[in-house]
């Protein structure tokens, strides 16, 4: 890829407010991430009105603090990025009007990035060896798309949607199973750990995430059977009927579930069109159970597997200043009436 830049990214389309000064999609000056968790675990997930509240009183506080420690002036940067889509609408607009603000009174260009693509993006960030076509699999609390990546603009340009959810996401589901099985939030990490020495056979669950469609993915009957499982016929709001083992044993199965569709299909993804990468992104990327079995099982079929690092899993902006450097250097600007978009 050619050009240099210098971007300072902003992100809050959810729950973290994060900004970032990068160097050429690569070299981090410095970076932050306020993560709001703290503020949503007693709702037991997202408030929309939290997090913009929440947004609003870290983000341009974060950028002060992030220029004087990377020792970054204004005038120093290329131009500014925010995560213009998908998210919580409000959430979204924090950002936006921030970076606008920013990119006006500064004089910068300004560029909108698609936070799904920033996901993609940290796979390239984490893997430079990473060539296009690969499969990835993006997989957070808002979004499980597979898709297939043609493009050599460091490969997130040219995407092709290939499955995606019919219903929850996966990460949702692993939030809305860890309430149920009374693990609290956030789900994903509390459900890996309380997985750990749970038998994964407990509960067949193996296919409940797959529909007959054969493309795309499915999580809301898994969670009602982890209803039925953990509360009865008393429904959600019944008392937990399962004891420290049981609770184990359907966090492990929950888990095997997930991991046996998301593995199947984007190995059948990759195998059907002979690719030879993988990339995977977004939070539930995080869950070491589903990084060794997709290693495993693309391992066997010759296939390469680019995976970000935790801190680049979840919610970032190094990942949208990563994508957003290829964009500038590609020549895209946005205008000071940049859309923000919540699908
Ligand atoms: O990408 P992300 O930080 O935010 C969205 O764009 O949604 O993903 C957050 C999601 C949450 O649903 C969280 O439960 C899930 O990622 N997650 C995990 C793990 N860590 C975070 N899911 C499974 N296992 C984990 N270790
Ligand atoms: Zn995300």
């Amino acid at each position: 890829m050619s050009g240099s830049s210098l971007i300072l990214a902003l992100e809050s389309s959810c729950d973290e407010t994060a900004g970032a000064i990068v160097r050429d999609g690569r070299d981090v000056l410095g970076q932050f991430v306020a993560s709001q968790i703290d503020l949503h675990r007693a709702y037991g997930g997202v408030v929309p009105e939290v997090a913009c509240r929440a947004h609003m009183e870290c983000l341009l506080p974060g950028v002060d603090t992030l220029l004087r420690e990377a020792n970054v002036r204004p005038d120093d940067l290329d131009a500014v990025a925010v995560t213009n889509r998908p998210g919580l609408i409000g959430a979204l607009l924090v950002g936006v009007s921030a970076a606008k603000a920013l990119a006006f009174g500064w004089e910068k260009p300004l560029i909108g990035v698609d936070h799904i693509e920033g996901h993609i993006a940290a796979a390239g960030l984490a893997e430079p060896e990473l060539t296009t076509p690969y499969i990835a699999l993006v997989v957070s609390g808002g979004h499980t798309n597979l898709y297939l990546v043609e493009d050599s603009r460091q490969g997130v340009g040219d995407m092709t949607c290939l499955a995606s959810t019919l219903d929850d996401a996966a990460g949702e589901a692993f939030d809305k199973a860890a309430k149920l099985l009374g693990l609290g939030f956030p789900g994903g990490p509390r459900i890996e750990k309380a997985a750990v020495g749970g038998n994964p056979k407990a509960y067949n669950w193996k296919n409940a995430c797959l529909p007959p469609d054969g493309e795309n993915f499915t999580f809301s009957g898994l969670k009602t059977a982890v209803m039925y499982a953990a509360r009865g016929r008393a429904g959600r709001k019944g008392p937990l009927l399962l004891d420290e083992a049981g609770v184990k044993n359907a966090a492990a199965s929950f888990q095997e579930a997930v991991t046996h569709a998301l593995v199947e299909r984007a190995m059948s993804a990759a195998t059907k069109r002979g690719v030879k990468w993988l990339a995977r992104g977004g939070g539930v990327a995080a869950n070491g159970y589903l990084r060794s079995a997709l290693q495993r099982a693309a391992t066997e079929q010759g296939i390469r597997v680019a995976i970000p690092p935790m801190s680049l899993c979840t919610d970032n902006a190094v990942m949208i200043a990563a994508r957003a450097h290829v964009l500038f250097t590609s020549g895209v600007r946005d205008e000071l009436d940049l859309e923000t978009v919540a699908r």
